[in-house]
């Protein structure tokens, strides 16, 4: 079977074709255009700008593939920006109906959690660890849509405490890749930051401490700055000299990943699962996956981690989670685009 997948839900315009025949996968295409242009003059994605994007550039990137060799077009249906969901549901729809093809609406996170079994061929069960910009969940994966849900944040998510430091920093959009490099050559241990719920034994998360102290650090480089200006997330770096910029963001790297292992070795303590699995734009941070990787060693556990192509958002995510649909004889309902959709609502009993 051959699947179109469409990709649209915040600022990554993306189309794919995944095949797979006689049990091995096959990404024919993965093709992402990205709108950080668009959006960087604003620190941020804007959402009704995001949604033209995907309207202009949708017709340009299907006119060359072989929409006649397709058994179905998968599409993002939620969570996530309105207006880009209707954009790719939209297109989506059409072009199956136009094609006389299922049409297969996706779950953003679901198709987050089930990457790892297109680009690594994995088995269930596995331990997954979301971490991207809208959310950070610890979920027991143990098949097609059983997923139970062990812990989430109770605030921000993982990816915020990324995007919204670096725009405090000045370092522009997005954030997660930005801080990343800035971190290269860093000092990981110069800047203490907190670690929230440390050792507490529950597996959620929060990182609105964590955003609030890098905060209070970068200000106290530049004292006249008001607190106002700080809140209101403009760019006051001009107190802080590049060598201490990379010395805060490695330590903020290091934090994150502190969290991530203390939030995980929570998780160790009530599921058995040998396999541990990170999805979603974070793990694509290379710290935060060797980070992870050895701490799954000492445990007599191991990390398996997609690509980073396919860990931030892309659209052969989408169409793998069309052909696990159709694999595991899922009918297609008339789900309507949804900005806010629970994965645990997928969950089979
Ligand atoms: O999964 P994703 O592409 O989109 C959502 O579903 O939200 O995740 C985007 C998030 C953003 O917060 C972005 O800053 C973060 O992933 N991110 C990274 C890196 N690349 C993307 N965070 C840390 N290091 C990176 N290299
Ligand atoms: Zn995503």
């Amino acid at each position: 079977m051959r699947v179109l997948g469409i990709e649209s839900s915040c600022d990554e315009t993306a189309l794919a074709i995944v095949s797979y025949e006689n049990g091995k996968s096959c990404i024919e295409r993965n093709d992402i255009y990205s709108q950080i242009k668009e959006h960087e003059h604003f620190g941020g994605v804007v959402p009704e700008i995001a949604a033209r994007a995907h309207i202009d550039r949708l017709p340009f990137m299907v006119k060359d593939l072989p929409l006649d060799t397709l058994d179905a077009i998968a599409a993002t249906t939620g969570p996530g920006l309105i207006g880009g969901l209707h954009i790719g549901y939209g297109f989506g729809r059409a072009l199956a109906l136009s094609l006389n093809k299922p049409f297969y609406p996706i779950h953003h996170l679901e198709a987050h959690a089930l990457t790892v079994r297109l680009s690594n061929q994995i088995d269930f069960p596995y331990l997954l660890l979301l971490i991207s910009g809208g959310h950070t969940q610890i979920i027991a994966v143990q098949g097609f849509r059983q997923y139970k849900l062990l812990g989430e944040t109770r605030d921000d998510s993982c990816g915020e405490v990324f995007d919204k430091t670096a725009k405090l920093l000045g370092l522009g959009f997005p954030g997660g890749p930005a801080i990343e490099k800035a971190a290269l050559n860093g000092d990981p241990l110069r800047y203490p930051l907190p670690c929230p719920f440390y050792k507490q034994p529950h597996c959620d998360f929060s990182f609105s401490g964590l955003k609030t102290a890098i905060r209070e650090c970068i200000r106290s480089f530049s004292p006249g700055v008001t607190a106002s200006k700080h809140y209101a997330q403009e760019s006051v770096t001009s107190g802080m000299t590049t060598s201490e910029i990379s010395d805060l963001c490695a330590s903020i790297q290091h934090t994150v990943s502190k969290i991530l292992i203390d939030r995980l070795s929570q998780a160790f303590k009530v599921t058995p699962h040998k396999q541990i699995v990170i999805a979603g734009g974070v793990a694509a941070n290379q710290y935060i996956r060797t980070q992870l990787t050895t701490f799954c060693e000492t445990q007599k556990r191991t990390l398996i981690v997609p690509p980073v192509k396919l860990c931030t958002d892309n659209a052969a995510m989408v169409a793998w989670t069309g052909i696990e649909m159709m694999q595991h004889n899922i009918t297609p309902d008339i789900v309507v685009p949804t900005p806010r959709w629970n994965l645990m609502e997928l969950a089979r009993a």
